[in-house]
């Protein structure tokens, strides 16, 4: 078992394109963030992780990676990220890039130059039932020359073939080059796409209620064969190889029994049962079970650019309460930009630019009451920036002078964290409440907006609705 490298950590991610802009093209990028470090000092974060950086063609925005070793042209130079690497240093901060390992761009020259790294079938028809994970077969067919090349994802991100040693060769320059330029950690994209079943048989139909919130097409089928294959641990061992002892979290998208094998060689995986549970005592108390009965090595979240953001899914007015179970619990903790302030999903443009509906979750920050576009850019954002009450909680840097706002309570519950440890054990407090103790320290909330009747003892925290507290037990 590796040791867990992010002990307590608070990892911010950042999704370049949309956190600040500082060149006017409308897009946000290297400067933008590097000139916003303040305000994660200012949360008491330990880490930021940047979304992919790289040059693409944005069929999914970032994630379909043209050059491993570039930065894309409307994010900045190589002189903008030293200077970030250099900032986040000066200020104490670690920095996580996205590995993106299991597929590029169609656009990457590998996929012409190098076919050969890729997944690729012969015959009339596709070997398998397979699905892509956005709906749709998971095979396409090549129209230069007309052989089936698999992709997990869109049809513009073909999945390279990782028991070729090539591949892993390669991959493991881009991680060390990285390395070497200044990234702390690498945050370890569809991990569980990078080995499948040799064999290529089919998935079964679903039997079982899974507990992700899958794409219709993609969740009929139980993913048994398409991904988590025989080939994920050697996979896994070279990618920890290359990275040291960088701090890894993948995104592995499995029930939690399912990730010991991920859990040998990187230092967390995403805990996406807690975050795709339904937003109910119930719910949430099962899937917290669940998640603390493993010994450790979930790194806790409720957003991130791929769902609805949290205040749209839970609520506005319950997002504190959501903040205070998410920042409190043992182990790395990421928060979404924008999360901290509350903010909602944006308006869906007239014309959305992501093809899986993602949009809202992905529109700037408003930092600045007043400026054009909240500040986000003076140029013309790239997707809309949102407007009250989208934001009702007011623009970061009102928040920030506002010691009763959303960020504030961030900024308090990290500083609470500092003082919390041991494991997190389940407390029952009623069938409406979701509570866990650490030592001598009870958290708990109420996920329908109640007040929590609170255990005798000193308040440590308390949400403005009552619906969330923190105590530490007489
Ligand atoms: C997970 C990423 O978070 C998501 O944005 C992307 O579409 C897929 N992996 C494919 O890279």
């Amino acid at each position: 078992m590796a040791p867990r490298r992010f002990g307590d950590a608070v990892v911010y991610q950042v999704y370049p394109r949309s956190f600040q802009d500082s060149d006017g093209d409308g897009v946000g990028d290297l400067g933008g963030i590097l000139a916003r470090l303040d305000h994660l000092t200012w949360l008491g974060v330990d880490a930021l992780w940047l979304s992919p950086i790289h040059p693409s063609p944005n069929a999914d925005w970032g994630y379909d990676i043209a050059d491993y070793d570039g930065i894309a042209a409307d994010l900045g130079t190589f002189e903008d990220f030293d200077r970030l690497v250099e900032g986040c240093r000066a200020r104490g901060l670690r920095l996580l890039l996205d590995l993106v390992p299991s597929h590029t761009s169609i656009a990457h020259p590998w996929f012409r130059e190098h076919p050969e790294r890729y997944c690729w079938h012969d015959g009339p028809a596709p070997p398998n039932n397979w699905r892509a994970t956005f709906g749709g077969p998971a095979w396409s067919r090549d129209p230069v020359n007309g052989r089936w090349y698999l992709h997990s994802y869109y049809p513009e991100q073909p999945d390279l073939d990782w028991s070729r040693p090539d591949v892993v060769d390669a991959m493991q320059a881009v991680i060390r080059r990285w390395r070497e330029r200044g990234a702390d950690g690498f945050r370890i994209d569809a991990c569980t796409r990078i080995a499948k079943d040799p064999e290529r048989r089919d998935d079964p139909p679903r039997t079982t209620p899974s507990p992700f919130n899958w794409h219709p097409e993609y969740g009929a089928l139980e993913h048994v064969h398409s991904k988590d294959g025989p080939g994920i641990g050697a996979a896994l061992a070279a990618v920890r190889d290359a990275a040291g002892d960088a701090p890894l979290v993948a995104e592995a998208t499995l029930p939690n029994e399912q990730l010991g094998r991920y859990l040998e060689h990187v230092d967390a995986c995403f805990a996406f049962e807690l975050q795709a549970a339904a937003w109910t005592a119930p719910a949430l108390n099962h899937a917290l079970g669940r998640a603390l009965a493993l010994e450790d090595g979930l790194a806790w979240v409720l957003g991130n650019h791929d769902v609805p953001r949290l205040a749209s899914r839970v609520g506005p007015e319950r997002a504190a309460a959501a903040a205070v179970l998410l920042l409190t619990l043992p182990g790395p903790v990421f928060v979404y930009q924008g999360d901290e302030l509350g903010l909602a999903d944006g308006p869906a443009p007239a014309q959305p630019l992501d093809r899986a509906g993602r949009d809202g979750a992905r529109t700037g920050i408003p930092w600045q009451a007043g400026a054009a576009h909240a500040g986000f850019t003076t140029g013309e954002p790239w997707l809309p920036v949102a407007e009250p009450p989208t934001w009702a909680g007011g623009t970061a840097a009102e928040q920030r002078s506002d010691a009763t706002s959303h960020a504030a309570l961030h900024r308090d519950l990290i500083a609470l964290r500092r003082e919390l440890s041991g494991p997190a054990t389940a407390v029952g407090l009623g069938p409406d409440t979701v509570a866990f103790a650490r030592g001598d320290t009870v958290v708990a909330i109420r996920p329908d907006g109640g007040p929590v009747a609170a255990p005798e003892g000193e308040l440590l925290l308390r949400t403005a609705r009552g619906d969330g507290i923190v105590v530490r037990r007489a």
